[in-house]
């Protein structure tokens, strides 16, 4: 077992009542990251208390950075007017894989900048060769010294480029877009990732003052600006449509009736269709970006894969998981992102789920009920999805989870507690 949080939940109670949704944690890392290219004090709203945050902003601070994070408020204060280069301690870099955002942050401001094998989910190898990639293009080159890679631009800036991705990676095409704004000229990333957390970063960039557009097919377009051209911003951070179907299934595996408020709905229309496909019933209000979920106790399984927004997403993969096993019928899953997600997997089996897996498919024969047991979720998707199932399963679960769920999901188990649910931290 890993050390770090453990939950204690009874199930079986549906979950009724109001949830809101926070901050997109994949919009708000990259955001804060993105923050370094102005100097002067930039304020982010609907900013989520999750870990990976506060180590973002631990890694703003190492530069210099002032930062308030008013964790009530949801706002965070950042002054970047004293920032400086350094290297920060591996164990910084590694504790989350988005500390690698700062990259592309460090080397427009810098002209210098750095690798070092970032952490996270062991969901994958997950290389870093596209990211790599992208500076190249724009004329950095890499300097390789043990496990320290550096970056280091040519003495007369950044030049902009065709950068032409093999796939759409998030995180190289958010580090593209952050070399690319002051890079001389006009730089074209094609085959550019297009998840609604990267459009939420290019508004918020055109606010401090970048000139980006986008083109067909799946070009972002990026005519370089002088840094000091670039201001300091005020920003909501786009609500987390990760949470919110978390959530959703939530509602949906225990056969409750939940409001779900703050849900980006234009961005989540794959896994809403997907949930009123298994017989659940899904009132939406798009305008006020509320979605009712009213459980159906005998759903039917469905089958689809993973893929790039907007594809269903990888992220919400394990949770669905946890719900295909009390469905009716067999469902399937393909995992066409990363190679090694199916961390759910095992767990839910030791749950009394009925799952195999094939290469990168899973089949789940659905069953009547899940029954309690000691679980450990080893990534903050897979930590969730054995929180929803504990919500369903029959006595009591314990989900350790380590440092995870808190990585991703602001106040679990509150939030789950003003639903109904009977679930406690374990001492
Ligand atoms: C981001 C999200 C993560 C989500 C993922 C895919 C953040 C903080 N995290 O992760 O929650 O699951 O997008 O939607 O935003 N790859 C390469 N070479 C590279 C980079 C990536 O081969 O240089 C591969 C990865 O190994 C993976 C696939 O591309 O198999 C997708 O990775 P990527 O889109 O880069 O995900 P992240 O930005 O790490």
């Amino acid at each position: 077992m890993n050390t770090g949080e453990s939950f204690i939940i009874n199930g079986g109670n549906p979950l009724v009542g109001d949830v809101r949704v926070s901050g997109a944690k994949n919009a708000v890392l990259v955001q804060l990251a993105a923050l370094l290219l102005a100097d002067g004090v930039s304020i982010l709203h609907n900013v989520p208390d999750i870990a990976d945050v506060h180590s973002m902003i631990e890694l703003l601070q190492f530069f210099g950075a002032q930062v308030v994070f008013d964790t009530q408020a949801h706002v965070v204060t950042v002054d970047t007017t004293q920032v400086a280069f350094a290297l920060p301690p591996a164990a910084m870099l590694t504790k989350f894989r988005a500390s690698i955002l700062i990259t592309g942050a460090l080397l427009t401001r810098f002209g210098a900048s750095f690798f070092t094998a970032p952490g996270g989910c062991p969901i994958g190898e997950r290389p870093i060769n596209l990211h790599m990639h992208a500076f190249k293009s724009l004329g950095a080159d890499e300097i390789i010294d043990g496990e320290r890679h550096s970056i280091v631009a040519p003495a007369d800036g950044l030049v902009g480029a065709l950068c032409i991705f093999d796939y759409p990676s998030v995180g190289a095409t958010e580090n593209a877009l952050l070399a690319a704004i002051c890079a001389k000229g006009r730089t074209a990333i094609y085959n550019a990732a297009l998840e609604p957390e990267i459009f939420d970063l290019v508004n918020m960039l055109r606010s401090m003052g970048a000139n980006i557009s986008y083109d067909v097919p799946a070009m972002i377009i990026v005519e370089g600006v002088e840094r000091t051209e670039l201001a300091p911003v005020n920003w909501t951070v786009l609500p987390d449509r990760l949470e919110a179907g978390t959530w959703l299934y939530a509602a949906a595996i225990t056969g409750g009736n939940v409001l779900v408020h703050d849900a980006p709905i234009e961005h989540m229309y794959v896994v809403l269709q997907q949930l009123d496909q298994m017989g659940h019933v899904v009132e939406i209000d798009e305008q006020n970006g509320v979605v009712r979920l009213k459980g159906s106790k005998k759903y039917s399984a469905v089958s689809c894969k993973t893929m790039p927004h907007p594809g269903f997403p990888t992220d919400l993969q394990s949770p669905l998981l946890a719900l295909l096993s009390c469905a009716q019928g067999v469902g399937k899953i393909t995992e066409t992102v990363y190679e090694n997600r199916f961390l759910a997997v095992e767990p839910l089996c030791t749950m009394g789920a009925q799952i195999t897996m094939c290469n990168s498919t899973v089949t789940v024969t659905g069953v009547d009920d899940l029954i309690g047991a000691e679980v450990e979720g080893k990534d903050i998707r897979a930590s969730a999805a054995l929180m929803i199932a504990g919500l369903r399963a029959q006595g009591i679960t314990r989900v350790s989870t380590g440092h995870h769920l808190a990585r991703g999901y602001e106040r679990f188990v509150e939030k789950a507690q003003a639903l109904g649910a009977d679930i406690t931290v374990a001492k």
